[in-house]
């Protein structure tokens, strides 16, 4: 071998010994966005992946076990970052929450008063004074303790009705045939209501106010029904057309839902006129805090006050009355832990007396049994989807989240 070959091969050694050691120094950080799942018809992406026979959290935790807990999908023309772990989701909201936005949804927009409900509306300016409001006005300690005692005797009334309706049969052993689930869709609305508006339809209460309790009750399924649908105009905004006849039905609903929240608002206002000050339910407190009666005309605030008072009453329903279902059945199905809990209300309580909001921090075999309700049946599986506005890196996976069109929500 002579120099010049001599030269040239240790050259290409020392070469190879450095790029080998620089790129064993190198910090392994090179992040690659999640995969996308395979399968994509165009315009409608893997929408023809769910049915309606599995809820959607079903569909997305089957293709998780194939794809890992975080995977990409094409839903209509977005491309959605799907998250199954609990790891990934609890960075994403808690170190890079302020890169999220809520995205715009149609039926937020025609049943919410323009984006006005706090449960979908943009983070914005809007969203933090009211959210400030709901947090010290109304879900403080002192706002949610002063409506104890409404709560307390709705329940009242709904257990006393029971207790009624096997009375007057004879008390037979064998108890009576009841539809629990129908009682807990009327004792919950009753107490959002009572709570929000001071309000009692439901159910075969004396002071019912039948036609308007009607009513307000059809109305409410129907928002609720229209609120769960997936509409494609969300997705894919081409065949949105096609769903003319839902927004026509949602107008109407969100027309009517309206005229009774008005109607709420007016008799408030009056009543404030008429006997001064006095504050029995949050529409009280809200009127007061946001001012509304003071500044007629102000159509901003008024429906700033409208807003929250349905999105109040109707975020609270449908997610408790699972709850309830769930853990009524589970007990049903679990005679032993009905009999411990039986027992620990026994010991905590006694017989003497019902049980009180009060009494709950004592009894923490009935809190586990909330939990484990919560846990095995959540009343909200899915959390509502954000739009991705920044790019951003999630460590504990080594995933990298692009912004806008490559990578539009996340759910
Ligand atoms: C078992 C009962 C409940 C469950 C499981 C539940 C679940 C949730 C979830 C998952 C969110 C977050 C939605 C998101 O931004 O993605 C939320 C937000 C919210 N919920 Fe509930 N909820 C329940 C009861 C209630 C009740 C009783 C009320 C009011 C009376 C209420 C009022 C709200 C409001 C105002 C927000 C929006 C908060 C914000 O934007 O910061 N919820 N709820």
């Amino acid at each position: 071998m002579d120099l010049p070959q001599l030269f040239l091969l240790s050259a290409l050694f020392i070469f190879s010994v450095s790029y080998l050691i620089k790129s064993l120094l190198r910090p392994k950080n090179k992040k690659t966005t999640a995969p996308m799942i395979p399968g994509a018809w165009p315009l409608l992406g893997h929408l023809h992946l769910f049915d309606t026979v599995n809820p959607t959290h079903v569909t997305f935790g089957e293709m998780a076990d194939v794809y890992g807990p975080v995977f990409m999908a094409k839903l209509g023309s977005l491309n959605v970052m799907v998250i199954n772990s609990k790891e990934v989701a609890k960075e994403i909201y808690t170190v890079h929450d302020k890169l999220l936005e809520r995205p715009e949804l149609t039926a937020s927009k025609i049943l919410g008063y323009n984006d006005s409900f706090l449960t979908f509306s943009p983070y914005g300016l809007y969203w933090r004074e009211m959210r400030k409001i709901a947090a010290s006005e109304l879900f403080s300690t002192s706002g949610i303790d002063m409506l104890m005692f409404s709560r307390a005797r709705e329940a009242d009334l709904a257990f006393g009705n029971l207790y009624g309706r096997w009375e007057q049969r004879g008390k037979p052993k064998e108890g009576v045939l009841v539809d629990m689930k129908q009682e807990f869709i009327d004792l919950t609305a009753n107490i959002s209501l009572m709570m929000v508006a001071g309000k009692r339809y439901f159910g075969e209460n004396p002071n019912c106010e039948v036609k308007e309790a009607r009513r307000c009750g059809k109305l409410i399924r129907e928002f609720l029904d229209y609120f769960s649908l997936f509409l494609l105009s969300d997705v894919a905004p081409v065949l949105g057309l096609l769903e003319w006849k839902i927004k026509r039905g949602m107008k109407r609903t969100a027309k009517e839902l309206d005229k009774i929240t008005e109607g709420w608002v007016e008799e408030h206002k009056n009543k404030r006129r008429d006997h001064g000050r006095s504050v029995n339910d949050y529409l009280d407190i809200l009127i007061e805090t946001l001012g509304g009666d003071k500044i007629p005309g102000l159509s901003d605030t008024h429906t700033k006050i409208k807003a929250l008072c349905l999105n109040l009453v109707l975020a609270g329903s449908e997610t408790a009355i699972v709850v309830l279902v769930w853990a009524v059945s589970l007990l049903l199905n679990n005679p032993h832990v009905l009999k411990k809990a039986q027992e620990e209300l026994d010991s905590k309580i006694g017989k003497e007396r019902v049980v009180e909001e009060l009494d709950i921090k004592d009894l923490v075999y009935l809190q586990a049994i909330v939990k484990e309700t919560f846990r095995l049946y959540p009343p909200v599986p899915l959390i509502a989807y954000r739009d991705v506005m920044e790019d951003f890196d999630i460590a504990c996976c080594n995933c990298h989240v692009p912004a806008g069109n490559e990578s539009d929500q996340m759910a």
